[in-house]
């Protein structure tokens, strides 16, 4: 079965919102290099390449079902954050938002019946769970910790052995 025009082309607007958040943690790597806090820019390093694999994965499907795939322009990210805090508080809620995405995808493929994409975005579905955990237990760690700095740095240090 033929890949679809819409399928296609909300794949390759996924492309880009992957290369998006690869570049959104890029920034937050740096802000965090810059701030001191080096396991947090390690971890934040690693998420950038993972983004990158995601699109990468996208890009192969759509080489495997002959469909064109287009290498999109990248968002400039945010640079500068209040705090750490901030900073996880927004890839948090940036994972949520890429769920959404995700799911959307699902309901587009599902109302297609087209199954070989369903069957590839269920890999995304499970990694979503994964990434949203990860982010949101930072969250609530750095909540807990308040202004405790010295909480913070150990914090730093756990996240650099990702
Ligand atoms: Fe590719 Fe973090 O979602």
């Amino acid at each position: 079965m033929k890949i679809s025009d819409a399928m296609v082309a909300a794949i390759n607007d996924q492309i880009k919102a992957e290369f998006d958040s690869a570049y959104i943690y890029l920034a937050m790597s740096a802000y965090f290099e810059d701030a001191g806090l080096e396991g947090m820019a390690h971890w934040m390093k690693k998420q950038y390449k993972e983004e990158v694999e995601h699109a990468e994965k996208f890009i192969d499907y759509l080489y495997e079902r002959g469909a064109r795939v287009i290498i999109p322009e990248i968002a400039k990210p945010k640079e500068a954050y209040a705090d750490a805090l901030e900073v996880f508080k927004t890839a948090y809620s940036h994972e949520q938002y890429v769920t959404s995405r995700i799911y959307k995808l699902v309901d587009l493929a599902s109302s297609e019946k087209d199954y070989a994409t369903l069957s590839m975005l269920q890999w995304f579905v499970n990694e979503q769970m994964e990434e949203e955990d990860n982010t949101g237990s930072i969250v609530s760690k750095l909540e807990f910790l308040g202004s405790d700095k010295h909480g913070v740095y150990t914090v730093d240090r756990e996240l650099a052995a990702r």
